[in-house]
């Protein structure tokens, strides 16, 4: 027994622990409930009477010794533990968190706005819950005409005698705009527009638009040719042409639909202008005179042209995505492939 103290004490000198988990395993071997010291104290009951006191001093001081170097150790090493933490190279790059990027409708809407800004446009903005003027009355569509139908457009409250609706076309803050301005007049409003539709690869009930509205004296529609086809140059590169076919909106008098020559195969035709060579991007036309008196403009002073395109299907033809619902789904796969198409 003496011998073993002896051992023990040597033992417990030269100890060394680097984490408090090692401590509490050291406390574990020598004072746990089967540990070496404990031992010894059962073993100490068989002990010979005239020799308990002297190993009855030694056991204790043993104890006593290795309590200590517990508690010492214990106290270094949660010291060195706090201490580990920051001595982290602070030097090293941080970690790089995700920036956002643009959704694609956004950027093209911007540079379409941007285009049009550097021809001296301004951006006006007005609200997507309009009521019947401001999409329809003013804009001189018939009382009956199918575009007030349910069918086609999102009523806010029915039965009203002035029902508030989604508006179907910013061409809504193009009156908003001639209520309030004096001309010239030179807006591109870009927006939301909403429209009573199944959704389908080539429709949405959602989608974005950007209109714009010309009004001066002396605006014809070869300005109106020209403001196309500058835009178009900008927007496809500047060997893109551009043909206007015939339309109708109630809006507007003469009526267009403008197409621009095949940007990928350069009008030869393939599948994405359908082997005609040619992509229709918007729809246009002079302002009709109606329209111009009903927002209080004199149409024997003035006169003016507008257009309007949705920004999706600029969108698709830029980057031949082929599915409107894309745009919608926020699938981040889809999203991504944007994240380079411009600088944040
Ligand atoms: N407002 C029309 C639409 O939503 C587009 C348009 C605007 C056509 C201006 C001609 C002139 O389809």
């Amino acid at each position: 027994m003496k011998e073993t103290i002896e051992r023990l004490l040597s033992e417990l000198e030269g100890v060394r622990c680097k984490t408090l988990r090692e401590v509490e395993d050291m406390r574990v071997h020598y004072l746990g409930k089967k540990g070496e010291i404990t031992k010894l104290f059962d073993e100490f009951r068989t002990v010979a009477p005239e020799m308990k006191k002297e190993f009855g001093r030694k056991l204790n001081e043993l104890k006593q010794l290795a309590a200590a170097k517990i508690d010492e150790l214990r106290e270094t090493v949660s010291v060195q533990e706090d201490t580990a933490a920051p001595k982290r190279d602070m030097t090293m790059p941080g970690d790089a968190f995700e920036l956002g990027s643009r959704h694609p409708v956004s950027i093209v809407r911007q540079e379409i706005v941007d285009i049009f800004r550097k021809f001296g446009y301004d951006v006006a903005e007005g609200p997507e819950i309009e009521d019947d003027r401001h999409v329809f009355e003013a804009l001189n569509f018939p009382p009956d005409h199918p575009a007030r139908d349910m069918q086609d457009t999102f009523f806010v409250s029915v039965g009203h005698p002035n029902p508030l609706l989604l508006r179907t076309h910013t061409s809504s803050v193009q009156v908003r705009t001639m209520e309030n301005a004096r001309p010239p007049i030179r807006v591109v409003c870009p927006g939301r527009v909403f429209r009573n539709e199944a959704v389908s690869a080539r429709a949405h009930c959602i989608f974005h638009q950007v209109e714009g509205l010309y009004i001066d004296r002396n605006v014809t529609f070869a300005d109106l040719k020209q403001a196309i086809l500058l835009f178009a140059r900008e927007m496809f590169g500047p060997d893109t042409r551009i043909r206007m076919r015939p339309s109708y909106f109630p809006f507007t008098e003469p009526s267009s639909e403008v197409d621009v020559s095949c940007n990928i195969c350069k009008g030869k035709g393939c599948n994405v202008c359908k082997g005609t060579g040619w992509l229709e991007i918007l729809g246009c036309g002079m302002v009709d005179p109606n329209v111009l008196e009903a927002s209080g403009i004199d149409s024997r002073e003035y006169s003016g042209f507008a257009f309007g395109m949705g920004v999706e299907r600029i969108a698709m033809l830029k980057w031949q995505v082929n599915d409107l619902r894309h745009y919608f789904e926020n699938d981040m796969r889809f999203l991504h492939e944007f994240s380079t198409a411009v600088e944040v």
